[in-house]
């Protein structure tokens, strides 16, 4: 059963400002689902609807079995929210203790558990430090450990890397594919799509308020029967061969050519023929496109729409 399912979620504000337009989502259980858009294309919106934070106009979810809202799977879900300002006169430790309290954690749990989490995220030596001395990143990964302080099944992050430089982001990233591998749920947010290609098992494209794409990462970015070929440093790729055997190249620069495969044709035809002129292969992958360019080419197809 899916731990997050909507129908069809519709979302105006003030009557006026369509931010979500019937959006149908599917999270299963234990995987990391990426909710991609530029900014204002409406995934905070949608996080909150999940929440019970914003209602919809229109349209159903549920999550872990529960309609949105509900208060019983509170205690299940951790959430990161964007922009979050936390109230600055408290330490790093004393927002946690806070915010454990609050869940109803008991005292020597709490301590226990706070301590761990600000070393993962490499808060410990500071969490005894005020919030207001924190960086842009600190605060973030400060989030991120009151997301996950009570041990979530299932953890909303809103850009939990917005501010963060490359090695946070790095360290965000393993701490979130170790939760993956304890079998947590991830649903995150983001607009730095090659950030999300990394972890995400699945995606789900928002432009202005509609669903454009949902799928399998790996599904989606590979480009059907074209491959990127290279050989060892100062051979020559053999085009003309290629082609006269009826094979498609085309060369990308740096010594990197494309080979494009029609009907009953194997790429492992161009490998032998390869070898069989001597020459050596450094390189062979199936074509992938970025999320980036898929986005790119989904947002200027909506834009050539009437
Ligand atoms: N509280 C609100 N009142 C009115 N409009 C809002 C509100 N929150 C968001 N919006 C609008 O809804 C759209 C989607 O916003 P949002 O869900 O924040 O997108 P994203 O998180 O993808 O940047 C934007 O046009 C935004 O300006
Ligand atoms: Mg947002």
């Amino acid at each position: 059963m899916a731990v997050i399912e909507t129908d069809r979620l519709t979302k105006d504000y003030s009557g006026k400002i369509r931010a979500l337009q019937g959006v149908s989502i599917a999270v299963q259980p234990g995987e990391i689902y990426g909710l991609l858009g530029v900014n204002g294309a409406g995934k905070t919106t949608l996080v909150k609807i999940l929440l019970g934070i914003v209602k919809p106009t229109q349209g159903s979810g549920h999550l872990l079995g529960q309609p949105v809202g509900s208060l019983a799977i509170r205690y299940r879900i951790g959430y990161l929210p964007e922009d979050h300002r936390f109230p600055d006169y408290h330490t790093g430790f004393s927002l946690l203790d806070f915010y454990g309290a609050l869940l109803g954690m008991p005292r020597r749990k709490r301590r226990q558990r706070i301590g761990e989490w600000l070393d993962r995220v490499g808060l410990g030596p500071r969490m005894h430090g005020k919030i207001r001395t924190y960086s842009k990143g600190m605060k973030q990964r400060l989030g991120i450990a009151q997301a996950l302080l009570h041990d979530p099944e299932l953890v909303f992050l809103d850009e939990p890397t917005d501010g963060v430089d490359p090695v946070g982001r790095r360290e965000i990233r393993e701490i979130l594919l170790d939760l993956k591998r304890r079998g947590k749920t991830i649903f995150l947010n983001s607009h730095l799509l090659s950030e999300v290609e990394k972890i995400c098992d699945r995606v789900g494209i928002l432009n202005r308020g509609h669903l454009v794409l949902q799928g399998d990462v790996n599904d989606l970015t590979r480009v059907a029967d074209c491959f990127e070929l290279r050989l060892a440093r100062g051979q020559v790729f053999p085009a003309e061969t290629l082609k006269s055997r009826g094979f498609r190249v085309k060369p990308l620069g740096d010594e990197t050519w494309e080979v494009f495969l029609s009907d009953g044709q194997r790429i492992d035809e161009v490998v032998d023929s390869i070898r069989a002129a001597g020459l050596s292969l450094r390189y062979l992958a199936e074509k992938r496109l970025s999320l980036e360019e898929i986005l790119m080419n989904l947002m200027d197809m909506q834009e050539r729409q009437p």
